[in-house]
């Protein structure tokens, strides 16, 4: 059977802010910009997961969706109206970029998804794409077997 990839889009909304404590006020605002800015800003992500797998000669399926959507919306409620310095355990020592944010968001996804009960075997994490805006995007695809 043919290997093939499956993706679904979900949507959700965080604000961060990039900042070193051990840096200077002007150090982070050299290289953060108006990101260092005390408050913080927002953005409307749109994350896309991607799962590969051969389709299931009984449903036609890599995975079934209502699986792919359970799992992922389990992981973004934890992230969905947060701050992601403030709100979420993640950006403690790491700063909430997009690249960070796709890592963590990889994680937590394949956790997710291979807890749950009832998904056949046959399918793998493929790609995490994290669009922070219309214009910037990151793609993970997990650490190298
Ligand atoms: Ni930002």
């Amino acid at each position: 059977m043919p290997e093939v990839t499956i993706s679904r889009r979900f949507d959700f909304s965080s604000s961060h802010r990039y900042y070193r404590e051990e840096w200077s006020e002007e150090e982070n605002t050299r290289v953060f910009g108006l990101c260092a800015l005390p408050n913080g800003h927002g953005h409307n992500y749109t994350l896309e997961v991607s799962v590969s797998g051969e389709p299931d000669p009984a449903t036609g399926m890599v995975i079934n969706l209502v699986d792919l959507k359970g799992a992922v919306d389990g992981v973004l409620i934890n992230f969905d109206h947060k701050h992601l310095n403030l709100d979420t355990p993640y950006f403690s020592e790491r700063i909430p970029t997009t690249e960070n944010l796709a890592t963590v968001l990889w994680d937590e996804v394949a956790a997710a998804l291979a807890a749950r009960p009832g998904i056949p075997d046959g399918w793998r994490l493929a790609r995490i794409r994290l669009h922070e805006t219309e214009d910037l995007y990151v793609e993970y695809f997990g650490e190298p077997a």
